[in-house]
């Protein structure tokens, strides 16, 4: 069943007397459980694509069909309330909150949703726990690696339960080893049975995913199956 369903996407921005087409006539299905990689050069609608994928940002013309719910009209906190159950963002620059420990950054999406303390406190410490981060529960993300606080917003992203990954070059502040860590994160969760859609710019990356996506000038340029897409070693 196709969860991601958008027909003939926009997306202008007006600049002064100028209009930006970010994204100009995009059509895809996405199906439950697809591992996904956008790829395209800088400026081509990626992070565009996301955002409204995600329900960040709304189109200016055509149709998103989210799990049978037509949000394209949605307004922002009808769209707030679909991003809070069905997506888990993951972003480059980590976008932790400085102050608070890996706990409460986790924790934080739940306090949102209104989830109790002790519900919150025991679905944020399973979270972490799940990125390999149970014994960095108190640290803040100075505190930690780049890694680590990337582990730290998988973990965030993942404690909602939502179904939908998105993730905007999430290796892109990381070395390649660590990368590599992160990768395989992904692949366990793809394992879970979730949908993992992820931009990147690096080709080994994009190998992991088993369908890749090309973007230029805010249009498809190609959609293509990856045949022998890369397993982490550590896979079990
Ligand atoms: N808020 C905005 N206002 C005006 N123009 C924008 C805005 N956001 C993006 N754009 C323009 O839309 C186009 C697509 O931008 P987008 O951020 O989606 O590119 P991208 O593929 O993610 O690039 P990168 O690889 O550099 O992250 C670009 O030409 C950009 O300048
Ligand atoms: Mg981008």
């Amino acid at each position: 069943m196709n969860i991601i369903n958008l027909e003939n996407i926009t997306r202008v921005y007006q600049v002064g007397s100028e209009e930006v087409h970010a994204l100009d006539g995009v059509s895809l299905k996405i199906d439950r459980n697809e591992y996904v990689a956008i790829m395209g050069p800088s400026g081509s609608g990626k992070s565009t694509l996301m955002n409204i994928v995600g329900c960040l940002d709304t189109p200016t013309g055509g149709q998103y069909v989210l799990k049978g719910t037509d949000v394209s009209d949605m307004s922002d906190n009808q769209l707030a309330e679909v991003r809070n159950r069905e997506i888990g963002f993951v972003f480059q620059t980590f976008n932790l909150l400085p102050r608070a420990t890996s706990f409460h950054n986790v924790e934080l999406p739940l306090i949102y949703a209104g989830v109790p303390a002790a519900e919150r406190r025991q679905k944020a410490e399973q979270a972490l726990a799940s990125v390999g981060l149970k014994d960095r529960m108190l640290h803040k993300p100075n505190e930690l690696s780049g890694g680590q606080r990337q582990r730290v917003a998988v973990a965030r992203a993942l404690v909602v339960g939502p179904s939908i990954i998105l993730a905007d070059e999430p290796t892109g502040n990381l070395d390649s080893r660590t990368g590599e860590d992160i990768m395989t994160l992904f692949h366990e969760i793809y394992k879970l049975g979730n949908t993992i859609i992820l931009v990147t710019h690096e080709e080994y990356i994009a190998n992991h995913a088993k369908r890749v996506i090309r973007l230029l000038d805010g249009k498809v340029e190609s959609d293509k199956q990856v045949a022998d897409h890369t397993v982490p070693k550590r896979e079990n």
